[in-house]
């Protein structure tokens, strides 16, 4: 298999442990060759809410628990990175948790970040956008904007964990859907739990 790229995004809705099992996820998967990574302005606010995280500095290593060995981090407001030109090579894009801000900004093609222009770029070349929505209730606003971005090509992939799997903390819980995402791009991860109700 060719050396994955991916880019993550975390945004500002609540779900970080999320993003942080996603880059966990990747750090240690061998297939992946290198992931950049964008967190919002305002996903540092709620990342410092729920996971005790404070402050841009040292934030990967903070959330990978260790120095990252593939992962490379981007400030969102840098549109000049690699990640928003469409010439970059990259199997995809993920962004887990979405805000319905980031939403917004994708469905009516702003790219006036970092992350809605890599989004934008990844639409445009035809590359998997994985937008891991989390809101609730929707508004009408909202969910037109998801109809408008998936008309467009993302998956609309939202933060709905499962339950038959009895996670024991969030963390678990959490894990199980990032390789329910990673399986969607094609990468199955090893310990996703698969229902066998013969058994
Ligand atoms: C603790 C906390 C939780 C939030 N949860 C959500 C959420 O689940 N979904 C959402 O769309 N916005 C949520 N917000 C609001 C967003 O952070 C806000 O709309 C922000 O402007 C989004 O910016 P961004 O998309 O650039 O990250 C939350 C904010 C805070 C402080």
């Amino acid at each position: 298999m060719e050396a994955v790229q991916l880019t993550v995004a975390i945004s500002g809705a609540s779900g970080a442990v999320f993003g942080r099992e996603l880059l966990r996820t990747l750090e240690a998967d061998e297939r992946v060759a290198r992931v950049h990574f964008v967190a919002s302005e305002n996903s540092l606010r709620v990342i410092a809410e729920e996971l005790c995280i404070s402050g841009r500095t040292d934030l990967l290593e903070k959330l990978l628990g260790a120095a990252p060995a593939k992962t490379i981090q981007h400030i969102d407001a840098n549109i000049g990175a690699s990640i928003a030109s469409g010439s970059h090579p990259s199997h995809g894009m993920i962004i887990l948790p979405c805000s319905m801000g980031t939403l917004a900004a994708i469905a009516q093609g702003l790219a006036n970040s970092l992350i809605a222009r890599a989004a934008d770029v990844t639409l445009k070349e035809r590359r998997p956008l994985l937008l891991c929505v989390r809101e609730t209730p929707f508004n009408r606003i909202h969910l037109r904007n998801m109809t408008l971005a998936a008309e467009a090509g993302a998956v609309i992939f939202p933060v709905i964990p499962a339950f038959y799997n009895q996670p024991v903390d969030s963390t678990e819980m959490a894990l199980q859907f990032v390789y329910r995402v990673l399986a969607h791009i094609g990468l199955p991860q090893p310990g996703a739990y698969v229902w066998k109700p013969e058994e």
